[in-house]
Order: structure tokens, then C-alpha cells, then sequence
């Protein structure tokens, strides 16, 4: 059944508020509910629909009086009176039969739940829909020692535990927590003067893990009352760690749930990308006390509103604490790796979706990332200061309301009076814009001529031009910066830019910051790449122009066996041996393309992809570098190296990323003894992690593999990356056979979301491996999430993902390719996820 955004209407009644007991038993908790309804003023349609599902109800009845609602698979129906009623019912669910992590289920012997998106009605029956908001108080009864709900504790002795949240909210964002937990504690005052008691509560044995997370959840908490002026606005504020979560964390009214992977760290067990994450997590989740909890979504078409705003907020707080270059390029790798494939393949879908079968589908890198990026392209096209007044404007006009992008854009267009309808098109149209550019130079005037057209998408045939800021600089033949940035806006298929009095002929730096999400289709030839790479002042423009040249050798090497690019290895050794420079940012010049990156590359020039052949390329190169670099590689190890004690910090987390990008050419020259010396020596995951991967793809990693599994086998999150490694770094031939061992594994437990993720996604990863000419990789993955659908449709539905690529490929792929997804399709008692999935997939 599909859900389209057209047809939203209201309910029919308003909750007044909600009162939740929990008797707490693992095969048989009980759960009533006491709900006061009033007929909504708004609303036309007065049907009495409550959400429901899995539940057995025990009694129900109005305003004291027993009733009998009329039961569907879907919830219940019921006569009601036509003025304010009290609706009070019992239901007894099973939360340790619930291997979807979706409603309240058990992990590890604690009781944790997942409401959001449509969780909450396999807890009770309710109208389970964000624009229901309600104050909840909630009491808990078990003999666990710690039992928490939303909001400020009330009272709390022997096996009872009261919760009252003030602050009306849907049903998504109730949260429930209750096991032998224990907490690192600390304290937060508002700048208004409000105490807040912080509480990280986590398994016993993990207290050791939670400083970070504290550290984080306290720094982004005066970062929004600085730079949003947010204030938090309960006297307590929990975080829970859970070992089986499907998704990173949510951001439950005073009691977030985190996946123990998005929270825990420590410097043995963690690397600095899981300590960033981490602490972008946290920031991520506390902001959208505002973003998405004090004003919440209408309905879930609109999710980006409080995703993708959230998401902007989270990297500006990221590139405030570390270095904003950095996590700007992190940002477009991130984007092109998974939102790109997504927006032009057969899970295109736009911003703001326009219908669905399975919401959970729809937390998307579109939705999500996408998402992040338009309101960055807002904030460049109106101003900083006109950004501020209008967000402000939001929080003032929209708090405690359920809203639409139509309210996020309003506050834009009355603060500044600008018409915003061409750029909601963003919201509306799927697909990535492509944009080209030509020059000319005639009597000291240089003319830019844009074109914009967006290819077909699933159900969007016809696209329209888009608002797109393009920032611009010019450089001098000399290397000059002749125009610092400024901001092109191309709204017509069509648009040429002139710039006078150039007495020479220009070098434009272009999408400056990466600007807005499209691809810049621009036939700039090695040697302008190359001067750009030496000379451009934008940190992304400057790295783009290496990325450019590598993917020009790469290709080169795929199509004709070319030898690498030696120029261009000569220009980048110049960029990556600068002192001067900051050495994260060394290292991501370092980075290649991903394997994936060059088959899309391949397959937009018309060449059909041969994952092998990409491979060998990739490694041929990696091998020159190592070769014409020899004699850089000595000094750079010199100074990546980090003197004083481990700290996850920019700084340091800098040089360990540039260290490792040196260890992994070193070790094609050295056969990997400097890798074995490192994971003797290193006392952080993050160096011995990089040696363990290399390591492994040179086959030499028997040994180490056995000592790490020693070392770490009661340790869940590292044990996900000793799955991990050996999979997603093993020589692609054995990749197949790698994983399909490694199930066979004591220690796979495929039930767990990180563990299942860890080894199929570092399958998918290893891109020659995956898609290995026989096909096993295909029907391995796919039987693998036939299994799981059935007890956690969302995690396999999400993994089939990986498939959204197949068209690229050769027939012969594309055909096995074909067959697994059909193998699935036909698979009876397929899930509504999985269903919807393969269909959109099969196109
Ligand atoms: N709102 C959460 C976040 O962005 C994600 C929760 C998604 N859960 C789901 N079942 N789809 O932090
Ligand atoms: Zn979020």
C-alpha cells in the first residue's frame, strides 16, 4: 500500500495527554495506556483510527466504560463521543521476541525501544503520526535498578519509576529504557541558569568508554546556545548505549539511545574516525532537542525538515571543533560515495519524497545528506545574517508545532523577501544536476556560459532548471588570485557571467567550497588541473583538481593500460610533501577515487566497467606512487609521527591519517614489515587497525589476525572490525570465500545489526570482490538477506541497497545481479521494506 504526501490530512482528534504504565516482563510486558482525546478543531474527518500492531489487547474502554474496537492488522476502530473523552486500554506485548529493534524490544538483557519513524504502536495503541503531539507521563514497574523514560524523573523507589516529560511530543520520540546499567555523570549549566544533570548509561564494564561521548554531549551543548542560541530545556539529560540498535542513535525527548558503535570509544578499542563520528553523533542528536523534537515533522514526507537541517548543524559544529576544510572535503567524498549512486540510480527520490510504502526506507543519503546540503545552498544564497534572522524567525513562529518545508521556507522568504519557489525545486525534483561550463576571452572581457540540465529520474521524466550557486574565483596565469569568490546564481538552462578588465586570459576556480550538489561537467585539460592544483586558494577547488588529474590517470589506466599520470604524481608529491600544509588535509589528497567512483566514472563515458580491470589499475598506481615517491616516504613518516600521549584530537588524528596513507605505499615496497612493526608497537586502534589492513591484503596477516582476536574477543565493537578487515582489505578473489567463512564464525552473530553490517558491508566494500565475475558475491549477499528479512526487515532492507548499482555493469553481472533480486522478490512472506525495496531496485 503507498502513502502519498497529497493525501495528508489531520486527525480527527487532539491528545490532551498520556499516561503509560509498564509492567515489565520479557515474554509479557503489560502496557496501559490512560489517553485523553478532544475533537480537533482542524480536523473534518472525525474516524477513530488508532495505530497498532503485534499487540494483544487485554481491555479497553471510554471514559470508564468497557468497549469493543473493532481489531485490523493495522490497529483498531471504535464508536467514541463527540466531546472530550478519556480512552484508557491494556495490551501485553513480548519485547524479547522482537527481532525487528523496532517498538520495545531487549538487547542484551536491558529493555530499550526504537519508536521513530512508526515504532510506537507495537508498544500501545495510539494515533502513531508526528503531528499528534502530547505531554507524557510514564510510570515503570520492574526490580531492575535503572528505569528511564522522557523527560524530568519523579518519583522513583523500590520497582517504580515515574517520568514526567512537560514538553508535548509525538509518539516517535517516547523512549523507554530499564536493565543493570551504570552511568558517568557530570553537569551542564545553562546560560540561562538552568542545572542539567548528564548521564551516559552503559553495560556494566563500559564506564571506560563514555568520556568522550560526555566531553561531546557538553561541548555541543554550548555550541548551540553560542551559535543557534538553543538552550536545553529539561533538568536532566540521558544517553543510553545499546549493543543492538539498527541505526547510528536517536534523538528520543531527554533520553537518547545510541548504537554502543556511536558512542563508546576509547583510545585502545577506538580509531579517530570512530572518535569524530562519535562526537558528531552526540552533537547530531542533542540538536535536535530543537531541530525536529520542539518543532517537529507534519508527517514523514517531511523529514528532511529536521534531518537535513540537523545534518547541516552537525557539520557546522564539526568543522568548528576541527578544521573546516577538512570536513568540507570529507563532506563531497561522502556525498559522491553514497548520495550520487543513489540520486542516479533506481532509488532516486527527491528531498522531500512524494509517496512510499515503508518510511524506513526513506533515511536516506538524500534525505539525510541532500538534505544538509540545500540549506547550506540557502544560507550561501541569502547571507549569514540573513540565515541567522531567518532561523530565528523559525524557532520563534514554528515552537512546539508540527511543520513543513513550506514553513521552513516561508521564514526564509518573509525575512528576506526573496522568492524561493524556483529554489524549493530542490525539495521536489530528484536527481543531480549536471552543469557545463565554457569560456571566452575576448578584449580583456572573460565570459562564463553555464548550461544546467537534470537527467530522467524514476517517475520525474520532465526536470526544470534549478537555483544553483555557483562560487567563483579567477586566477592569473601567474597564479594570482585576480577575483576572490564570488557567488554565480544560475537559474536558466542557459546563463553566461562576463568579468571585464582582465587584461589576461583567466583560469576559473569553480563550485568553489563545493558550492552545490551537481556534477561540474567541464573539459578542463591535465595541465589546468595541474596549475589549480598547485595554485587555486579554495582548500575543496585545490583538492578537486588532484582528485581530477588522478581519476584522468586512473581512467587512462582502465581503458588503455596506460602508466599512471607521472605529472601528475609530481605535482601531488609537491602538495603532499608542503609543511605548510595541514597534514589531514595531505592526507585526503592522498586519497584515490574509490573503485566504485571510477565504475560510475567509466560508465557515464560510455565504457562498461570491469571491476577487475579497475582494480588492477587502482593497484598499479598505488604501486608507481609508492616507487616515485620512495625517497618522500622516509620524511613523511618522520612527520606524521605523534610524539605525545594519544588524544583523538584534529591535530593528531591529522598526522596518524597521513601516516597512514604513507604506511599503505611503504608497505608495497617493504613486503609489510613496517606494517607488522606497527602492529606490534602501536598503542591506539587507529595504527593498529592500518596495519592490520595491510597486512591482510598482503596475505601476511595470519598471525596478527589470531593475537587481535585474543586480545579483543569479549569486545563487541572491536570484534565488528576483526570481522571487518579481513573481508573488506582481503585480495578480491578470496573476498567471497573470506566472508562466507568468517559466518561460519562462533562469534557472527547475524541477529546483531553491527556485526551482520560488518561483514556484508566490508564485502560490499571490497568492490572487485563483490561483484566477482561468478556471481558468488551477489547470491551470497542475497541469501544472507533473505535470512535476515525475516527478523529484521529494516537492517536487510537497508543492506539490499548494494545492489542499486547493477545497471552499470556488464550483461553478464547485470544478469546475476538481476537473478538475486528476483530471488528475493519471489521469496514468500517477502517484508514490506524488502518488498518495496526490490521492486524500486528491479525498476
Ligand atoms: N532520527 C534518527 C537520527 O537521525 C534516526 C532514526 C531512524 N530510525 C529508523 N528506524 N528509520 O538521528
Ligand atoms: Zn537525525
Amino acid at each position: 500500500q503507498t502513502i502519498y504526501l497529497k493525501d495528508y490530512t489531520p486527525f480527527g482528534y487532539v491528545v490532551e495527554g498520556v499516561e503509560l504504565t509498564f509492567a515489565l516482563a520479557p515474554e509479557a510486558t503489560r502496557v496501559k495506556s490512560r489517553i485523553r482525546f478532544a475533537p480537533n478543531p482542524d480536523a473534518t474527518d472525525r474516524t477513530f483510527f488508532l495505530h497498532g500492531e503485534d499487540l494483544t489487547l487485554i481491555s479497553a474502554a471510554i471514559d470508564g466504560s468497557p468497549v469493543t474496537p473493532t481489531l485490523t492488522e493495522q490497529g483498531l476502530t471504535c464508536e467514541v463521543p463527540d466531546a472530550p473523552f478519556t480512552w484508557e486500554a491494556e495490551v501485553e506485548i513480548a519485547p524479547a521476541k522482537n527481532t525487528a529493534l523496532e517498538g520495545l524490544y531487549m538487547s542484551n538483557g536491558m529493555y530499550c525501544t526504537q519508536c521513530e519513524a512508526e515504532g510506537f504502536r507495537k508498544i500501545t495503541y495510539y494515533p502513531d503520526r508526528p503531528d499528534v503531539m502530547a505531554t507524557f507521563d510514564v510510570r515503570i514497574e520492574s526490580d531492575l535498578p535503572v528505569m528511564l523514560s522522557n523527560g524530568n524523573p519523579g518519583t522513583q523507589d523500590g520497582g517504580v519509576a515515574e517520568w514526567h516529560d512537560p514538553w508535548p511530543k509525538p509518539s516517535y520520540l517516547f523512549a523507554l529504557v530499564a536493565g543493570d546499567l551504570e552511568a558517568r555523570s557530570d553537569s551542564f549549566t545553562t546560560r540561562s541558569g538552568r542545572h542539567v544533570d548528564l548521564n551516559l548509561w552503559v553495560r556494566p564494564g563500559d564506564l571506560g568508554k563514555t568520556a568522550w561521548g560526555m566531553e561531546a554531549l557538553r561541548t555541543s551543548m554550548r555550541w548551540d546556545e553560542e551559535v543557534y542560541g538553543r538552550e536545553y530545556d529539561l533538568d536532566v539529560f540521558n544517553i543510553v548505549a545499546v549493543d543492538d540498535f539498527n541505526m547510528g542513535a536517536m534523538e528520543n525527548k531527554g533520553l537518547n539511545i545510541f548504537n554502543s558503535s556511536a558512542v563508546l570509544a576509547s583510545q585502545d578499542t577506538s580509531t579517530d574516525a570512530n572518535f569524530e563520528r562519535i562526537e558528531a553523533i552526540i552533537a547530531h542528536e542533542y540538536f535536535h532537542n530543537w531541530t525536529g523534537n520542539r518543532i517537529t515533522c507534519r508527517d514523514w514526507f517531511q523529514l528532511c525538515l529536521k534531518e537535513g537541517l540537523t545534518v547541516f548543524r552537525d557539520s557546522q559544529f564539526t568543522a568548528d571543533q576541527r578544521s573546516a576544510p577538512v570536513k568540507r572535503i570529507g563532506d563531497v567524498i561522502d556525498l559522491r560515495a553514497r548520495q550520487f549512486p543513489e540520486d542516479q540510480g533506481p532509488l532516486s527520490h527527491p528531498v522531500r519524497p512524494e509517496s512510499f510504502q515503508e518510511i524506513n526506507n526513506f533515511y536516506t543519503a538524500t534525505v539525510y545528506e541532500k538534505g544538509a546540503e540545500v540549506i547550506g545552498m540557502l544560507k550561501r544564497l541569502v547571507g549569514d545574517e540573513a540565515y541567522d534572522k531567518a532561523v530565528a524567525l523559525y524557532f520563534e513562529r514554528h515552537d512546539g508545532q508540527a511543520c513543513t518545508i513550506e514553513d521552513w521556507l516561508q521564514v526564509f522568504e518573509d525575512t528576506t523577501g526573496r522568492d524561493l519557489s524556483q529554489f524549493k525545486r530542490w525539495y521536489t525534483q530528484s536527481g543531480t544536476p549536471r552543469l557545463s561550463v565554457e569560456e571566452s576571452y575576448e578584449g580583456a572581457r572573460y565570459t562564463l556560459t553555464f548550461r544546467q540540465r537534470t537527467p530522467a529520474t524514476p517517475g520525474q521524466s520532465e526536470k526544470l532548471p534549478q537555483v544553483l550557486p555557483v562560487a567563483v574565483g579567477l586566477l592569473s596565469p601567474g597564479g594570482e588570485e585576480v577575483l576572490p569568490t564570488q557567488l554565480l546564481e544560475v537559474t536558466e538552462p542557459e546563463q553566461s557571467f562576463t568579468f571585464d578588465n582582465m587584461p589576461d586570459r583567466p583560469i576559473p576556480s569553480l563550485l568553489r567550497g563545493f558550492s552545490a550538489p551537481v556534477v561540474l561537467e567541464r573539459e578542463s585539460d591535465a595541465a589546468e588541473q595541474a596549475f589549480l592544483l598547485a595554485h587555486d586558494t579554495d582548500p575543496y577547488c585545490r583538492w578537486e583538481a588532484g582528485r581530477g588529474l588522478a581519476r584522468g590517470s586512473l581512467i587512462a589506466s582502465v581503458v588503455d593500460g596506460a602508466d599512471p599520470d607521472g605529472a601528475w604524481l609530481d605535482a601531488l608529491r609537491a602538495v603532499v610533501t608542503d609543511p605548510a600544509l595541514d597534514p589531514a588535509y595531505r592526507a585526503l589528497m592522498m586519497g584515490l577515487p574509490t573503485q566504485s567512483e571510477l565504475a560510475q566514472a567509466l560508465y557515464e563515458k560510455g565504457i562498461t566497467p570491469d571491476p577487475d580491470a579497475i582494480r588492477d589499475a587502482v593497484e598499479a598506481t598505488v604501486r608507481a606512487t609508492a616507487d616515485r615517491w620512495a625517497d618522500d616516504l622516509r620524511g613523511l613518516s618522520e612527520e606524521a609521527r605523534v610524539a605525545e600521549p594519544y588524544a583523538p584530537d584534529a591535530q593528531q588524528s591529522g598526522k596518524r591519517a597521513l601516516g597512514t596513507r604513507v604506511l599503505s605505499l611503504v608497505s608495497r615496497l617493504d613486503g609489510g614489515s613496517a606494517a607488522e612493526a606497527q602492529f606490534e608497537a602501536a598503542d591506539n586502534m587507529t595504527l593498529k587497525l592500518a596495519a592490520l589492513g595491510n597486512l591482510v591484503r598482503l596475505e601476511r596477516a595470519d598471525d596478527a589476525l589470531a593475537a587481535f582476536e585474543a586480545q579483543w574477543k569479549d569486545d563487541r565493537l572491536v570484534m565488528d572490525k576483526w570481522f571487518g578487515i579481513q573481508i573488506m582489505s582481503a585480495p578480491a578473489p578470496v573476498a567471497v570465500e573470506r566472508a562466507e567463512a568468517l559466518t561460519g564464525h562462533a562469534a557472527f552473530d547475524w541477529t546483531n545489526p553491527n556485526r551482520f553490517r560488518a561483514v556484508m558491508g566490508a564485502l560490499v566494500s571490497n568492490h572487485a570482490g563483490f561483484h566477482r565475475a561468478d556471481g558468488a558475491g551477489y547470491d551470497f549477499l542475497a541469501g544472507w538477506l533473505a535470512r535476515l528479512d525475516e527478523k529484521n526487515p529494516q537492517t536487510a532492507a537497508r543492506m539490499a541497497t548494494a545492489f542499486q548499482t547493477w545497471r552499470r555493469y556488464d550483461d553478464d553481472r547485470q544478469a546475476k545481479m538481476r537473478a538475486a533480486l528476483e530471488s528475493l522478490r519471489d521469496k514468500p512472506k517477502l517484508s514490506r521494506d524488502m518488498g518495496e525495496m526490490v521492486a524500486r531496485l528491479l525498476g
